[in-house]
């Protein structure tokens, strides 16, 4: 049994991971101070003895003993991590740096969910590890970008200076049950304007593309980097399949039976028009790859966001 932090645990991915390591045997300690997270999606493991909540900012000082650190403290969809941009930068980088400090105090492994952003608009497609990215470093989705670029530059003067065992996985969009209700992010978007039968809301023609790993698949891919040994990264993990955001729409209004309609609206600022990862290098030393194909993932998200009040809407 091993001493785990994760944090951002309250959130989509960390919720699903606590749920994933508590299952295992393990003793979960979940940090979250739910700026996006929802006590909801932890309720059901309170009951363990081996789970603990603890509502902080990732910021803050922890003091802690623990074996593994997962830090997935970090807004992830545009709206929420726009909101306060200063916020966002100020997590990536200080979160970073305190989980660290952490780690190398408790001689501990520690694994940081970066992003496909750090490819930024990409010029290579499709994006390997080894590409160092087109990102606009002023624009609106730069608080992010350029936080979690900042923290892998951390993470690996830390590797090599610090003797810290510093893991990063560059996550590419996942989806799943515990995404928020509309929360910019457009598997949630669209299945919940799908269900509503109000418009589906497409930015540009809807040609940009995107590859979508069920949330399951990705657990995994963490998991399985954690455990293994002298694995820095960074990795992509992800779906290499890739869908144009056109045809995403159409699939899910077919599988929800939606009579809702298209609306087009201008492409936003810095949008990517291409998105998919080469997961060569985790199918070489992961030997990973995602299982559950779209449709799969797409049923198991209709069936949880059709279950759903609107209280999990967060403004
Ligand atoms: N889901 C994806 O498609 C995706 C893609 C790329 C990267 N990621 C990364 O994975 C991680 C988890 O993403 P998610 O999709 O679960 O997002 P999420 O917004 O559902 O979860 C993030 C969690 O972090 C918490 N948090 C935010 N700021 C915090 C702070 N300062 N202190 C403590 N907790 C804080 C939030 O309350 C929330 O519970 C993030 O780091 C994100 O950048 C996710």
């Amino acid at each position: 049994m091993k001493r785990i932090l994760i944090t951002g645990g309250a959130g989509f991915l960390g919720s699903h991971l606590c749920e994933r390591l508590l299952g295992e045997g393990h003793e979960i300690f979940c940090l979250d101070n739910l700026y996006t997270g929802v006590k909801g999606n932890i309720v059901h493991l309170e009951k363990n003895p081996r789970f603990t909540f603890i509502e902080q900012d990732v910021c803050d000082p922890l003091d802690l003993e623990v074996d593994q650190i997962y830090n997935l403290a970090c807004p992830a969809s545009p709206a929420h991590y726009q909101r306060d941009p200063v916020a966002t930068v100020r997590t990536c980088v200080l979160g970073g740096m305190q989980m660290l400090d952490l780690a190398e105090k408790n001689n501990a492994k520690i694994l940081q969910a970066s992003t496909s952003e750090v490819y930024g608009d990409p010029k290579e497609h499709p994006q390997r590890e080894d590409y160092v990215g087109h990102v606009n470093p002023i624009g609106p989705r730069a608080c992010y970008d350029e936080g979690k670029r900042c923290v892998e530059t951390l993470f690996f003067d830390a590797l090599r200076h610090r003797g810290i065992e510093c893991k990063v996985a560059r996550i590419f969009n996942t989806y799943g049950p515990r995404m928020l209700k509309c929360d910019g992010r457009v598997v949630s978007n669209f299945v919940t304007q799908a269900l509503e039968n109000g418009p589906i809301t497409i930015y540009g023609k809807g040609e940009q593309t995107r590859s979508f790993c069920y949330v399951d698949d990705l657990i995994e891919g963490l998991i399985s980097m954690m455990q293994t040994p002298e694995c820095s990264g960074p990795i992509n993990l992800g779906n290499p399949t890739e869908f144009s955001i056109l045809s995403l729409a159409k699939l899910i209004l077919e599988m929800t039976g939606s009579t809702s309609l298209i609306e087009y609206r201008p492409l936003p600022a810095d949008d990517p028009q291409l998105r998919r990862p080469d997961i060569t290098r985790a199918n070489k030393e992961l030997g990973w790859q995602p299982h559950v194909p779209l449709k799969e993932g797409l049923l198991r998200t209709i069936d949880f966001f059709s279950n759903q009040g609107s209280h999990h809407v967060l403004s």
